[in-house]
C-alpha cells in the first residue's frame, strides 16, 4: 500500500505560491484573496517563499504576526498553507552588513546585494542567521493546524553566477571535501590524472575550484567540483530540515527545476520526503505539442522517481511565464490537459506561480491566477476554477495508486557531467536530447517509464535502457550483469562503458563486453558529407553523428551499416546472456529507427500500456494503479479531435459510463479510465 506523505490533507494539492507580504496595507485583497481561492476550488497555498525582509525586518527582531493572521484566516477558509523557509532571498539588511553571505562568481569578484537564490551555501553567518529564522517559523507555526508541509528555500541553486559560490570559504570547503575523499594527494593525482601536463599537485592549497581563466580541462576536478556543490546543497537543506523540525513533524520538500545540469538532484532523494519540481514547458512553442509532451512526461517520470512515490508539481503557470522568447498563452483546454498530464504521470498536486499578480518588479507580467485587471472575471480564472473542481471530484479515486514502470531509464547527472565534459567524440554530446529520443517511442506507446541513476538496483524492471552510459560507477556493471543473467533486457549505446567514476577511461576492455558480446574498435563522428544508413528488418534508416565501429565477439546482428568502411558492419546487435538479452546500438539514428527497435523491444517483453493497440498521432496514456484498480489517463495533445479504438471496458471515472470499442476526445483533452484489477 502507498505511503501517505502529507497527513493532514491526503488530496490532490490545488493552489500554488501566495505572496500576501506584498499587499499587507491593502487588508481587502486577502479578503478577495480567500473568496476568489474558494472559486477556484484552491485548497493550498505556498506561503513566505521570499519574504524574510517582512519575516525579520531587521537583524534578530521578528515580525510573525501578519504571517499568523495569514494561515488563520486561510484555515478557517479551508485552505492549507505549504510553510516556505524564506533563504531564497535575502534581505538588504543581511547581505549589506556581512559581505561572506553573498556568492563570488567563478573569476573571484563576489556578487551584490539583490537578486535572488545569490547566497553561500558554507558561510557560517548565513548558515546561522538561516538557522534562526527557521527555528522561529517552527516555533510559530510548526504546530499549526493549517500547515501541512515544508517548503525549503526556493529553486536551490538557481540563477546561479556561475553554477555555484567560488568564496574563499567554499574553495576551503572543497579542500577539506576532497582531504576526506581521497586521503592522500597521490591518490588524488593519480584520479586526476594529473601527470599530463605537468599538473601534479604538491600541497592541498595549490587546489582551486574550475575557473575558466584558470583550471578547466582536469575532468576528475570538474566532476568533483560539482559533486562537492551539490553535497553542499544537500548539506544546506538538511540544516534547514533540522532548524524547521525543532518544533515540528511535517514533512519536508524542496522544489526543483527539471534537468538542470549543475545539481545532482538524485542526491537529495534520501532527504526529502517528498519530490517536488516547478514544470514551465514551453506549450505552443512548436509546430505540434508531442515534442514538448514528451519532455515534460519525461521529467514527471524523473521526479517520480527520485522517491519511486507520487511527487508534487509544485509550480507551473495557469497562463503565461515572462522569461521565454515568446511568451504564449496556453490556447483553451491545454491547461486542464497539461495539468492532469502531471497528475497522470504521479503528481499529487496542480501549483502555480502565483496566485495573484505582482504589481511591480520582475514578475508583474508573469502569468497567475488573479491579474492586475478582472480577477475573477477572466479566462484563465474560468479554467483554474474548472480545473480545481475537476481536481476535487477525482481526488479520492486517484489518490492512493502511482504509476509502476516495469521500464527503467539510466539518467544519471554524474555521467552527464562527465559525458559531456568528455573533450570527444563531438563537440555537443546532447545527454539529454539522446535520453529523450530514446524516451519518446515510449511515449508514443503509452508505456510508463521510470528514471533512475546508476545507484538502482534495477529490481523492479524488466526493461532497463541506458542511452550513452559513458561512466560506470563502481558495481553498475556488475548489477547489469545480474539483471541481464537472471532474465533482464538490457540496452546500451554507442559511447558507454568507457571511463569509471574518476573519469579514468577503463584500460584492456570494457566491464559490460562479456555481457554484450561486443566491443568498440573506432567511433566516428561523421558530418554531412559522410552521411550513412542502416538497414534493419528490410528497411532503410539514416545514421547520425555518432557511428562505432564495432567488433563482435558473440553477438548476433540485427542491423547493419550501409556503406563507407565500415559498410556491413554491425550496427544493432543482440546477445543472449544467462536467461535475458543484452542488446547494443552501435550509432545514432532517425528518430523512425528508435521507434521501430523499441516497438519491436517492447512486444518481446510483453510491455504495454494495457488500454489500446492504436494510439493516434499525438495521443499518450499513463497508468496509476493500485492493488485493485489501474487508472489511464488518455491524453490527447492535438488541438483537434480524435479517435482511440478500446482494447475491453472501461469506465470513466468521471461521468460513471462504461466505455468500450471507441473513445471519442475532443482537443486538447483528457479523459480518466478505470479498470478494477482481478486477482
Ligand atoms: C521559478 C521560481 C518562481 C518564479 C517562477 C517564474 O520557478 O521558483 O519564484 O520566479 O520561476 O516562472
Ligand atoms: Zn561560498
Amino acid at each position: 500500500m502507498m505511503k501517505t506523505v502529507i497527513h493532514k490533507l491526503p488530496k490532490l494539492l490545488h493552489g500554488g505560491d501566495y505572496n500576501p507580504d506584498q499587499w499587507l496595507d491593502h487588508p481587502e485583497v486577502l479578503a478577495e484573496d480567500i473568496e476568489l481561492m474558494k472559486k477556484a476550488g484552491v485548497n493550498t497555498v505556498s506561503v513566505g517563499i521570499f519574504a524574510w525582509a517582512s519575516l525579520e525586518p531587521c537583524e534578530g527582531v521578528y515580525d510573525m504576526d501578519w504571517l499568523g493572521e495569514v494561515i488563520d484566516r486561510l484555515y478557517e477558509n479551508g485552505i492549507y498553507t505549504v510553510l516556505a523557509t524564506p533563504t531564497g532571498a535575502m534581505p538588504n539588511w543581511l547581505t549589506e552588513k556581512y559581505e561572506e553571505v553573498r556568492q563570488m562568481g567563478s573569476s573571484g569578484v563576489r556578487n551584490l546585494s539583490g537578486k535572488r537564490h545569490n547566497f553561500c551555501y558554507t558561510s557560517p553567518v548565513m548558515r546561522e542567521k538561516t538557522k534562526k529564522i527557521d527555528m522561529e517559523l517552527s516555533r510559530r507555526f510548526g504546530k499549526h493546524p493549517g500547515v501541512i508541509l515544508w517548503h525549503i528555500s526556493n529553486e536551490m541553486g538557481g540563477n546561479f553566477t556561475d553554477g555555484t559560490c567560488y568564496c574563499p570559504l567554499c574553495q576551503e570547503k572543497f579542500r577539506q571535501w576532497l582531504k576526506n575523499k581521497y586521503k592522500t594527494l597521490d591518490a588524488l593525482n593519480t584520479a586526476w590524472w594529473t601527470k599530463f601536463w605537468s599538473h601534479t599537485y604538491t600541497d592541498w592549497s595549490q587546489i582551486h575550484a574550475p575557473a575558466p581563466h584558470g583550471e578547466n580541462l582536469l575532468h576528475g576536478l570538474n566532476l568533483d567540483w560539482k559533486r562537492f556543490s551539490t553535497e553542499q546543497l544537500v548539506d544546506f537543506y538538511n540544516e534547514e530540515v533540522r532548524a524547521v523540525r525543532t518544533n515540528s513533524d511535517l514533512p519536508a520538500t524542496t522544489n526543483m527545476m527539471g534537468f538542470f545540469k549543475d545539481l545532482d538532484y538524485c542526491k537529495f532523494a534520501d532527504s526529502i520526503d517528498i519530490a517536488a519540481w516547478d514544470a514551465y514547458p514551453e506549450w505552443h512553442s512548436q509546430k505540434d505539442e508531442v515534442d514538448i509532451a514528451v519532455w515534460t512526461a519525461a521529467l514527471h517520470h524523473q521526479f517520480r522517481s527520485l522517491k519511486k512515490a507520487p511527487f508534487l508539481m509544485m509550480e507551473s503557470t495557469p497562463s503565461i511565464t515572462n522569461w521565454k522568447v515568446n511568451n504564449i498563452q496556453k490556447r483553451p483546454g491545454m491547461h486542464e490537459l497539461t495539468s492532469l498530464q502531471a497528475i497522470g504521470l504521479g503528481s499529487q498536486s496542480v501549483q502555480y506561480f502565483q496566485w495573484r499578480k505582482s504589481r511591480g518588479s520582475f514578475e508583474k507580467f508573469h502569468g497567475a491566477v488573479i491579474g492586475h485587471t478582472d480577477h475573477g472575471n477572466t479566462r484563465i480564472f474560468r479554467e483554474v476554477s474548472r480545473l480545481g473542481k475537476r481536481l476535487h471530484d477525482i481526488s479520492d479515486e486517484i489518490y492512493d495508486t502511482c504509476n509502476q514502470p516495469k521500464t527503467a531509464f539510466v539518467f544519471d547527472w554524474e555521467n552527464w557531467w562527465a559525458l559531456e565534459d568528455a573533450a570527444g567524440p563531438k563537440k555537443e554530446m546532447a545527454y539529454v536530447g539522446t535520453f529523450l529520443s530514446h524516451y519518446k517511442p515510449f511515449w508514443e506507446m503509452g508505456i510508463d517509464v521510470d528514471v533512475v541513476p546508476m545507484e538502482d538496483d534495477f529490481k523492479d524492471y524488466q526493461l532497463v535502457i541506458a542511452p550513452m552510459n559513458y561512466m560506470y560507477k563502481p558495481e553498475y556493471a556488475e548489477k547489469i550483469r545480474r539483471f541481464v543473467r537472471e532474465g533482464g533486457t538490457y540496452v546500451a549505446t554507442y559511447f558507454s562503458g568507457l571511463v569509471d567514476d574518476t573519469d579514468l577511461c577503463f584500460i584492456d576492455r570494457q566491464p559490460l563486453d562479456d555481457v554484450l558480446g561486443v566491443s568498440c574498435e573506432e567511433i566516428d563522428s561523421p558530418n554531412e558529407f559522410y552521411k550513412n544508413h542502416i538497414l534493419y528488418n528490410g528497411k532503410k534508416y539514416d545514421t547520425g553523428d555518432l557511428c562505432e565501429v564495432l567488433k563482435v565477439a558473440d553477438a548476433e546482428t540485427l542491423a547493419v551499416y550501409e556503406k563507407d568502411y565500415y559498410g556491413g558492419y554491425p550496427a544493432v546487435t543482440v546477445h543472449t546472456y544467462g536467461k535475458g538479452k543484452a542488446y547494443y546500438m552501435a550509432c545514432r539514428t532517425e528518430e523512425a529507427f528508435l521507434k521501430d527497435f523499441y516497438g519491436d523491444i517492447a512486444a518481446q517483453c510483453g510491455l504495454e500500456n494495457g488500454l489500446t493497440d492504436r494510439l493516434p498521432y499525438g495521443v499518450t496514456v499513463s497508468r496509476r494503479e493500485n492493488d485493485e484498480k489501474a487508472l489511464y489517463f488518455v491524453q490527447n495533445f492535438n488541438p483537434a479531435p480524435v479517435t482511440v479504438w478500446l482494447k475491453g471496458c472501461f469506465e470513466n471515472i468521471e461521468t460513471g459510463e462504461s466505455v468500450s470499442g471507441i473513445l471519442q476526445m475532443s482537443g486538447y483533452s483528457c479523459v480518466i479510465l478505470k479498470k478494477q484489477i482481478e486477482r
